[in-house]
Parts: C-alpha cells; structure tokens; sequence
C-alpha cells in the first residue's frame, strides 16, 4: 500500500504501522481521546444504522440553516485556504465575547486545545486537577505527559469541589472545570469558579471548558479573561450548533497563556468549519431556540423518569446521568439488544449511565426499551 511504504520511508516500523492499523481497523482505540473515541470503546462492535444513538453527546440537529448554506457554498471553493474565513471567525466570536481579537485562538473542535493545555503546563512534576466523574480527554493527555491525574469527587450538589481541587496539590499544572460538567450536565456556581480563579496554587491555569453552556442557565465567563486572569476557556461548536463532523472551535486566553499551546499548531483551518461558525455566530435564533428545545425535551424525560420512579441526576445539558441500580455495563448492553445506544459507564459512579437527549422519535423509544429493560 503506498500509504504504508510512505509511513515505511518515514521511519515508521512496520509493527508501528501494523498496530496503527490495527486502531484504525477498531474504529475505536485511538491513540487519543475525543466524546466518539470514548463512546466507541465502551461498546462492541459497530451500530446498526437503524439504532437510536444517545451516546456520544452529539446533535441530531445539525447545523443550523444559515451554517449549512455557508459550508455548502464555500465547499465548491475548497481548492482555497482562504485564511480569511478564519480571521473572520475570530473576530467575530472576539466581538460576540468582549475579547480582544489577540485573547482568541480558533480551532477544528475543542479536543485540540484541550489536549495541547494539559500538554503544555502539566508534567511530571505539575498534576492535572480534575473533577470526578468528569470528562476524560484530559487526563489522558495527562497520562501522555507523565504527569499525574488528581480526581476530585464532585460535592454533594454536584458542582465541583473547587476548594478541594485548589488544595489538591501545590505544584498543580492545570485544575480542569467543565461547566456544565460532562457527564453529568450539572453546574458550578460562578461564585466558586471566581474563588478557585484567586485562590489556586500560583503558577497553575484553570482550564474552563464551556463545551455545553448555552444549553444551561450558566454566565459564561469569558470576562474573567478578559480581565486578564490564570484561565483558559474552551468553547466549541460541536454541540448547541450541531457541527461536530465539521469541526470548529475556540480557546480564549490571556495572550501569554495562549503563546504556549500555538508551538505546534500548523497549517490552515478548515473553510467548512470556519465558515459554518461564522454563520451560527451570526445567527440570532439559533442558541434561543435550541435551548428552550432542548429544555423542553429534558423536562418531558425527566417528568417520565419521575413517573417511573427511575433514579437521575437533573442536568442543564444536553445529557444526564441515569442510575441504572446494577453495574450500568450490563444496562447499556441490554439498551442495545434494543437498538438504543447509551452512553458509557464512569468509575466513580458505577451504576450510572449517560445518556444524550436526542430528538423526540429518538426519546420515545428510549423510554419504551427502558421501561422493558428496567422492569
Ligand atoms: C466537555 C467536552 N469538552 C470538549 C469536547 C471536545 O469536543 P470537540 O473536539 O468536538 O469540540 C467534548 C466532546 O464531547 C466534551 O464533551
């Protein structure tokens, strides 16, 4: 294969290449993690394209009209960089955020940012502070650094337990906080946000992950950044605006803290993303609506759940946590006997499903397969 021999010529063993096959093959242990990677490894063998498909947080919807009109226009003009598209972007989620244009750094997704974070200021002298559960991508590119991860369980609220995390360790790289936290969908209050922001170990970053946030009642934060604070905020549009395939994102920072993650970054950003994200931003309806949409979906699950007397975690996302009251692996096995594919099982609450709210058809026969399944 001339893709092989080119690898080959590189200085890629051949058992190197055999082994990348190998995860490529899987679809599924890549040697990095991302929302899909993390769904696909929790589940044997591939989905039926009939199947309901709740998990992996993703947006039945789509993009909205007016991103969909601008990739399909300027994908006919793909033989372009077009780096202006991507200036565009920047200033315009800039304007939209009160940023200086300098304080934002645009990216394919949120995963890419997040990764070289952890990368760049942990190491193995410097942990990775993380909420527990909490989204994995990052202390996994933790594991990669050598630096240790630092589970902090969430309080009882299930906000994260910013004074425990402050005090984790004194030497921390980054505290990790994701609001609304993934996989629960549940908020830290902006109080504690603004004191973990003060009172962290010197020298460390917060890392704020805003991935679902127009789904819920949260303030963003981004005028913490502005204000020229240790915090980095990662925004992406994979999820209220439905381009999770297309791909587009943000990182805000104090310039000096973005410096750091820039090093390795090479080549242009894709047209289609930088394009459709442009179009969403500039859109007036699509977060209102689609947030009321999605709140009104999460009432009529939650209100069935409590008719049911079936346990859950309110959230102010596009997921939530459903305690299975068994080990949840045997759960989302038998959800997908009946063609629902749920989302994967953590640790730390091991009777625990996440489950993504996708359209009404698709929540209809979550609840049919679910009664089946947990009477
Ligand atoms: C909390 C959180 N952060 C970041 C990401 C990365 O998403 P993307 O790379 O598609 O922006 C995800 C994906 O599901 C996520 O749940």
């Amino acid at each position: 294969m001339q893709h092989n021999d080119g690898l080959l010529a590189r200085g890629i063993s051949r058992r190197d290449f055999q082994r990348l096959a190998g995860f490529f093959a899987a679809g599924a242990a890549l040697p990095f993690a991302t929302e899909p990677v993390l769904a696909q490894l929790s589940q044997t063998g591939p989905i039926p394209p009939d199947a309901v498909k709740i998990n992996a947080n993703e947006n039945p919807l789509g993009p909205c009209p007016q991103a969909l009109d601008a990739v399909q226009s300027i994908a006919a003009r793909g033989g372009r960089y077009m780096y202006d598209l991507t200036a565009q972007f920047t200033q315009t989620i800039a304007a939209q955020e009160n940023l200086k244009p300098r304080y934002v750094l645009p990216f394919a997704g949120s995963s890419d940012p997040l990764h070289r974070v952890v990368l760049a200021y942990t190491s193995a002298s410097k942990p990775y502070v993380v909420a527990d559960p909490g989204y994995e991508a990052g202390f996994r590119a933790a594991d990669f650094a050598g630096a240790k991860s630092i589970r902090i369980p969430l309080t009882k609220t299930y906000a994260h337990d910013v004074r425990a995390m402050a005090a984790a360790d004194p030497n921390a790289g980054v505290i990790y906080v994701c609001n609304p936290n993934n996989p629960t969908g549940t908020l830290t209050p902006r109080a504690d946000i603004e004191w973990l922001i003060e009172n962290k170990p010197k020298g460390s970053v917060v890392l704020l992950d805003e991935a679902y946030i127009h789904f819920s009642s949260a303030t963003p934060c981004s005028d913490l950044v502005a204000a020229d604070k240790d915090l980095i905020i990662l925004r992406t549009f994979s999820k209220i605006y439905g381009m999770a395939g297309l791909r587009a994102g943000a990182a805000f920072g104090r310039p000096d803290l973005l410096e750091r993650i820039t090093g390795y970054a090479a080549g242009a950003l894709p047209t289609t993303g930088m394009a459709g994200a442009t179009a969403s931003l500039e859109s007036k309806t699509v977060v209102p609506e689609r947030k009321t949409n999605m709140k009104n979906l999460r009432e009529d699950v939650f209100s069935f759940l409590q008719k049911n007397n079936i346990a859950f975690v309110p959230s102010e996302s596009n997921c939530f946590m459903l305690d299975t009251k068994r080990p949840a692996g045997e759960f989302v096995k038998a959800m997908q006997a009946e063609k629902i594919y749920v989302g994967r099982v953590w640790p730390a609450w091991p009777t625990y499903s996440r489950i993504t709210i996708g359209t009404p058809a698709e929540m209809a026969k979550f609840q049919t397969a679910l009664l089946k399944v947990m009477a």
